[in-house]
């Protein structure tokens, strides 16, 4: 399950030194390395002062005009190299008469069971910080479509309060947010492999303990312009699906593409069941899921 660490090391560390650090000690594809050196993110909340001088630096910059965060206001990048993306994200509760109750619940992705694809490490920095169910499944295990039993364990609900220290492995772990009772805001030390670019995230039904609908990622965006393809198609789009099933890289995309084809140009399906590699063949009668839009459930 997520791995919890409540340490309280005296060492403060400036944003630079910790990115410093990072650079030269974290494997970001080795969830052992993340956890040993997860103390460090710790060390970065004992800053009292730069996070709040990053928010000013914000507003500071919607002033000139210049947009320094690609992601939504809630989660802001204070650093950003290679492999890694450290962030400051921002909770809010959620009054029970608000008129905006159900669009702030889906903006911060509240009581929504969702996993990553991406390795991360948080820490609650200020407020009393977000309670969360965790849950653990194994990405491997499934193909992703809508009703796809999932072998999810619970692992209890926990508080990511001040000072506590919480990694999430890529593909692994699950959870739900809740939102705190007063603003609350963590940073975290997020993961850019591999897995990012290609593997899904799935939001999930805890009760029937199946994948109901996907979540944003990379692999969702194409998908999602397949499926468009379904109304909107003509010669070339025929050819370039032919093309995708053919020799796109991801097995996911081969099968969506198969589908949509199937559906599209029935008179030659034969053509198109032949070219096809037999993992995607067996994909492409499932109802597969994607998500929509940038979100990226970071979570931390
Ligand atoms: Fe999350």
């Amino acid at each position: 399950m997520v791995y919890i660490l409540d340490t309280q090391p005296t060492e403060t560390l400036s944003l630079a030194e910790y990115v410093e650090y990072v650079e030269n000690n974290v494997d970001p594809a080795d969830i052992d390395s993340l956890e040993e050196h997860a103390w460090a993110l710790r060390a970065l909340a004992n800053n009292r002062t730069f996070v709040l001088d990053e928010y000013h630096n914000e507003l500071k910059a919607c002033w000139s005009g210049v947009s320094v965060n690609e992601n939504s206001p809630q989660s802001i990048v204070l650093a950003r190299t290679r492999d890694f993306l450290i962030r400051s994200n921002i909770w809010v509760p959620v009054p029970e008469s608000s008129v905006h109750t159900d669009f702030e619940r889906s903006y911060f992705a509240y009581d929504l069971a969702h996993d990553h694809n991406f390795s991360f490490v948080s820490v609650g920095y200020f407020g009393p910080g977000y309670e969360t169910d965790l849950f653990e499944y194994d990405y491997a295990t499934v193909q992703g479509y809508e009703g796809e039993p999932v072998d999810l364990v619970e692992c209890g609900r926990h508080q990511l309060k001040p000072g506590r220290v919480m990694v999430y492995r890529s593909g692994k772990d699950v959870h739900i947010q809740f939102p705190p009772d007063q603003v609350s805001v963590s940073l975290n030390l997020m993961c850019r492999s591999e897995d990012t670019r290609t593997a899904q995230q799935y939001i999930f039904d805890v009760q029937n303990k199946t994948i109901s609908r996907g979540a944003g990622d990379i692999a969702s965006t194409r998908l999602f312009l397949i499926d468009i393809f379904r109304t909107l198609h003509d010669d070339n789009t025929v050819d370039l699906l032919y093309q995708t099933v053919c020799h796109h890289r991801c097995t996911r995309t081969q099968a969506f593409a198969l589908n949509v084809l199937g559906e599209i140009r029935p008179a030659e399906l034969e053509k198109f069941l032949s070219s096809a590699k037999s993992d995607a063949l067996k994909l492409s009668t499932l109802p597969l899921v994607y998500g929509s839009g940038g979100r990226d459930y970071s979570g931390a």
